[in-house]
């Protein structure tokens, strides 16, 4: 069981905790990702309500399959979302976060100070206690639900033992765990060794990893961590930090110019920004989103970097391209986001079966609207955050296949999902702890 920190006494009561959680759930249920959902909480209760979020999430296949036989009738909206954190944080196995007689208690409460639910207080209480006592048979009733067994959707888990039928078991597990904060050093103004010390000396311990990367030994809110006003570093996976050195290795402008690159789908910016931090570029930062591109902005104007950035369709360039070919285009295309299912465990409920396809389509569309842009010589890097084939090597496969222009170079090909929880079974790129992503480095070639 995890101690409460030095820090619990200043923590709100977890009975406002747990219906901020449930509040977010219920959000989530609409359909909203855990982003959108918490940012309806109250900031006070966020950080909290984030961490039972993810865990209830965690446990969301066997919590479904246990409240069925919990509950006849289903409870109005929101009894069903503190319910469902109650029963979801009791089957935590070794992880739990409160004992038992605290956690029930608290949901009561929470139950009982909000008008929508205080009537339903004594039937969320019923429901819970009995799940105590009956605990384990009911969990083993469940057993046999592959859902249940893995807290993923059934597609899910098809599409994952279809794709990797020899580490299906692995990836599943793996996505179950909470991912380290890891960061990127924006070694253009200082490096990861000094940043380092600097962590060091006021008590944040870190391990290097990657090229420019730290992952914290504690994840903290970046205003806490000394350097982020400043620019010195960015929060971004170690696999995500593949991506710039993967497509600039290699290219070199030509005599008294800077490379030209595209970066076709690229808000918040992270990958744009590294790409600045690592070269003099030109770089055009291109995203469909409005909205996001004002993100994109904000986090270069942070890193002191620069970049054009414009709002537009990257699958439509007679709308915003100049006719001036790129040296290098990355196109990190929208995706399932498979892979990242450690730090976002409400993707696979907000999935369906079909958005692989239609996402798919849209890579393709993508792919050979942007190929067409790049200089003979040049290089694109198409990458995307998803484990399903379709979106990574199929995707390549069939590019290759109707194009001859284009050659593969050597790539980092499908990054699972890898963490120290689960060394074992799973591929390690030598990232250490990362996220899972597809790369494929192409080449137009020269004569095409
Ligand atoms: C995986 S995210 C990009 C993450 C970003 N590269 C980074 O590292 O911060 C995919 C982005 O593609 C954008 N997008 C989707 N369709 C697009 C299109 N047709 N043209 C341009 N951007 C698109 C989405 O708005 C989303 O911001």
């Amino acid at each position: 069981m995890h101690k409460p920190s030095d820090a619990a006494s200043l923590a709100p009561p977890l009975w406002q905790q747990l219906q901020a959680c449930a509040h977010a759930l219920q959000a989530v249920l609409q359909g909203r990702n855990h982003s959108q959902a918490l940012s309806q909480v109250e900031p006070r209760l966020r950080p909290a309500a984030q961490a039972l979020l993810f865990a209830v999430l965690r446990q969301w296949g066997r919590t479904l399959a246990v409240k069925k036989l919990l509950v006849q009738r289903q409870p109005s909206a929101e009894a069903n979302a503190l319910l469902c954190v109650g029963v979801a944080l009791v089957l935590q196995e070794d992880q739990a976060m409160y004992p038992a007689h605290t956690l029930v208690s608290q949901l009561v409460e929470a139950a009982k100070r909000h008008p929508a639910t205080k009537a339903q207080a004594a039937f969320i209480n019923a429901c819970v206690r009995r799940l105590l006592r009956e605990r384990e048979v009911l969990i083993a009733q469940t057993n046999s639900l592959p859902s249940a067994q893995w807290n993923a959707p059934e597609w899910w888990i098809q599409a994952l033992r279809r794709d990797h039928p020899d580490d299906w078991q692995t990836l599943l597990k793996a996505s179950l765990q909470a991912a380290p904060m890891a960061v990127r050093v924006n070694t253009r103004l200082i490096s990861r060794e000094a940043l380092q010390s600097q962590w060091q000396a006021q008590g944040i311990a870190s391990d290097q990893a990657g090229e420019v990367g730290l992952l914290l030994h504690q994840a903290r809110g970046v205003h806490s961590l000394p350097g982020f006003e400043q620019g010195l570093w960015s929060v971004q996976d170690l696999g995500a930090q593949l991506a710039a050195p993967t497509l600039l290795s290699g290219l070199q402008a030509a005599p008294g110019q800077r490379l030209r690159v595209l970066d076709a789908c690229a808000a918040p910016g992270g990958k744009t920004a590294h790409l600045l931090e690592l070269a003099d570029a030109e770089v055009l930062a291109l995203d469909i989103d409005a909205g996001r591109c004002q993100r994109i902005a904000e986090n270069l104007h942070r890193l002191q970097l620069h970049a054009e950035v414009r709002a537009a369709d990257a699958a439509q360039p007679s709308t915003w391209w100049n006719g001036q070919a790129f040296d290098a285009i990355l196109l990190d295309a929208p995706c399932t986001a498979s892979g990242i299912v450690r730090r976002h465990p409400d993707i696979p409920w907000l999935r369906r079966a079909s958005d692989v396809a239609g996402l798919a389509q849209q890579q393709q569309a993508l792919l050979r609207a942007l190929w067409p842009l790049l200089k003979p010589g040049g290089r694109l890097l198409y990458c995307t955050c998803s484990l399903f084939k379709q979106e990574g090597q199929g995707q390549i496969d069939s590019f290759l296949v109707n194009n001859t222009q284009a050659r593969l170079l050597p790539s980092p090909g499908q990054l699972k999902p890898a963490s120290s929880a689960n060394p074992a079974g799973v591929l390690d790129n030598g990232l250490r702890d990362h996220d899972g992503f597809f790369y494929a480095l192409l080449e137009r070639r020269l004569d095409a």
